[in-house]
């Protein structure tokens, strides 16, 4: 059986999405969150889908304790879901290829530091395009900027909110994303 590690800092409804993917599999299963935030709503889920959780602050992050920890969980894949913080070298160099994210646009456009949740749509919004998206991509040491392995695109209008904006991404995000992951964890030689 494989092994997901999500990490994430926010309400964790892609957490949620992939865990219910892969509850009854028998390829893989989500055995742990992750969470820089102990405030955040993806550790009530966790909860309630009895998934194990862990908090840890900038010490334990900066330190090498995050990368003990991950090892300790021996992921086959390490999923970045809405996760705010740029991944240490040291484990993006001890996970290479085993660590993918999700961006609520189509990369390499709206990327990089302080373009998440919100800010992302309403830049989209702003630059009045006529369609955005996700990118689903590898994790490198920079923001956003690994080799990406999947886009889908939805049409924006000039009548939507960066609201709208952003439900249409997050309908998006959940059809794809567990299926990324599923064929990700398939083509793994191990
Ligand atoms: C998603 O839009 C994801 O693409 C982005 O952050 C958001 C997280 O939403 N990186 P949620 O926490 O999964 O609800």
């Amino acid at each position: 059986m494989k092994r997901i590690v999500i990490l994430a800092s926010g309400s964790g409804s892609n957490a949620e999405e992939i865990i219910h993917h892969f509850k009854d599999s028998n390829l893989a299963s989500v055995v742990a969150i992750l969470t820089n935030k102990h405030e955040a709503g993806v550790l009530e889920r966790a909860a309630r889908l009895h998934i194990p959780a862990f908090y840890f602050n900038r010490p334990a992050y900066r330190e090498d304790s995050l990368l003990r920890l991950l090892q300790a969980l021996e992921p086959d894949l390490i999923v970045l879901a809405g996760f705010l913080w740029k991944v240490p070298e040291a484990v993006v160099r001890a996970f290479e290829k085993r660590i993918v994210n999700i961006h609520p646009a189509l990369l390499p456009k709206y990327g990089g530091k302080g373009m998440y949740g919100m800010y992302v749509h309403q830049a989209v919004r702003d630059a009045q395009e006529v369609e955005t998206g996700i990118t689903i991509h590898y994790v490198n040491e920079h923001y956003d900027e690994g080799d990406i392995i999947f886009q889908a695109r939805t049409p924006v209008s000039k009548e939507d909110s960066a609201e709208q904006i952003a439900h249409k991404v997050h309908e998006l995000e959940y059809a794809h994303f567990p299926k990324i992951i599923e064929a990700l964890l398939h083509e793994q030689q191990l």
